[in-house]
């Protein structure tokens, strides 16, 4: 038994490389489908979804690399010829399913990664080489089309292969000849003649099948995307008026940081240079909870057990301004999900003219507002909050 193939046999390598992606691939499928469908309503059924999801990436990073491996090896080697070659629609179609394969065996696990690499959170890829791609920016839109493409494609694979499954059945079972022994055990099948020509139809054809999927996959759905980065959404009062600003924050989530920021939030900034009584101003940021995206966990982050935007869709920090050590301190409180909580916001400010920068960070903890009340360790979801702020305002 060789390792390479004739044109009677596949070779050792052959059938290492079909039966290794085989079994991947019908490993990495059903833990897919079960992933996507597990419930996510307690710790325990979150961490649960997160590890199937983890183990299903990871397996299909394997795949993606031991199909390359695969396709590489497979161009510079003899196909064994069909065993009816007279049978034109039969060869066609098999032809088609084996493109289709192929491609699958590269677009699958590369939409699923660009997928994951756009967002960030929830169930990381277990290898040491971090989460992100080159050239996948992190964006919502990115991860949207990317996912529903690896929906789509992931069809397109499980068609292709419930057809391939019968076609190896049929050969077997109907016509009893060596296609699927061939493939199993490397036998030498019956001589048959070398077809003269190849047509270049079934791989168009899987070509265009794929890139109809693509197009499905790329068409706008319904929600818009939120920008994370957006300008308040009402005049505010006070001496200052905010023209920029991102309101973000961070989180450690299943060991792996997560950020995100509120689209709409205000500021009513009173400041001035000269303190008063030891104090240069106040502030009150009223901030749109509904309006945040964190990764791959902006519903999750929103549901009842976290910001609960339902019931709270607002939360104020309203804060003194006072001198600091190194700049400006807003010291107040943070009112959020009914609970109000001390909030001491350290940030620096550069005032050029009318236009003033600030940039700061305050450190929160997600218990002193009850969040993820049920999340008591922090396997899953971090204790420790990052908050930070950076805007432009121009003197009115
Ligand atoms: C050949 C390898 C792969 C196969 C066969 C495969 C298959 C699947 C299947 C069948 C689903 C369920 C779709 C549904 O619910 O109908 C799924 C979902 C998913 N897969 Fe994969 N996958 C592969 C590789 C990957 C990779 C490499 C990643 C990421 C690194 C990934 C990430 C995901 C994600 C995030 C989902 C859920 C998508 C969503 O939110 O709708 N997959 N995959
Ligand atoms: C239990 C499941 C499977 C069985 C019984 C099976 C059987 C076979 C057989 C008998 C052949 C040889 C066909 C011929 O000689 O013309 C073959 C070829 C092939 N199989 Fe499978 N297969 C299975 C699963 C898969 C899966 C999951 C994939 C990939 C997603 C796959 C991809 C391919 C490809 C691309 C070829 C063509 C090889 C070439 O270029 O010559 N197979 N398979």
């Amino acid at each position: 038994m060789s390792a390479r193939n004739s044109q009677r046999s596949y070779g050792r390598i052959a059938r290492l490389f079909h039966w290794a992606t085989a079994a991947l691939i019908l490993i990495a499928i059903p833990l897919g489908l079960v992933a996507n469908r597990l419930p996510y309503d307690t710790a325990q059924q979150l961490a649960l979804k997160a590890q199937v999801f983890s183990v299903h990436k990871t397996l299909g990073v394997v795949v993606f690399f031991v199909a390359l491996g695969r396709i590489l090896w497979t161009l510079f080697e003899a196909h064994p010829v069909p065993l009816h070659p007279d049978r034109r629609l039969e060869l066609w179609l098999a032809r088609l399913v084996h493109w289709m394969l192929y491609i699958s065996l590269v677009a699958v696990p590369l939409t699923g990664w660009v997928h994951h690499a756009a967002v960030t959170g929830f169930a990381p890829i277990w290898w040491p080489f971090g989460q992100g791609l080159p050239f996948v920016p992190q964006s919502e839109a990115v991860a949207a089309t990317a996912g529903a493409a690896h929906w789509v494609f992931t069809k397109l694979m499980i068609g292709s292969i419930l057809l391939h499954v019968a076609g190896a059945l049929k050969h077997h079972v109907v016509d009893r000849d060596d296609t699927l022994r061939r493939m199993t055990r490397g036998i030498n099948a019956p001589a048959m003649p070398v077809l003269a020509r190849r047509s270049p139809l079934p791989l168009l054809t899987a070509v265009a099948l794929f890139g109809l999927g693509a197009a499905v996959a790329a068409m706008p759905r319904g929600e818009p995307v939120t920008q994370a980065i957006a300008t308040p959404t009402v005049p505010a009062a006070g001496n200052w008026q905010v023209s920029e600003g991102t309101l973000g924050l961070a989180v450690t989530q299943m060991g792996q940081q997560v950020s995100g920021s509120f689209a709409n939030w205000t500021a009513d900034i009173t400041f001035d240079e000269v303190a008063t009584n030891g104090t240069n101003g106040s502030v009150t940021v009223s901030i749109d909870t509904g309006s945040l995206t964190l990764g791959s966990v902006t519903s999750q982050a929103k549901s009842a057990d976290f910001f609960d935007v339902t019931a709270f869709p607002q939360a104020i920090f309203t804060a003194d301004i006072l001198p600091a050590a190194t700049g400006y301190e807003a010291t107040g409180t943070l009112a959020l999900r009914g609970t109000a909580v001390p909030v001491t916001l350290p940030f620096t400010l550069v005032i050029d003219g009318d236009i003033a920068t600030m940039t700061g960070q305050a450190s929160l903890d997600r218990r002193d507002f009850g969040m993820g009340a049920t999340y008591t360790d922090e396997a899953s979801v971090g204790f420790g909050v990052t908050v930070d702020v950076a805007l432009t305002a121009t003197r009115q």
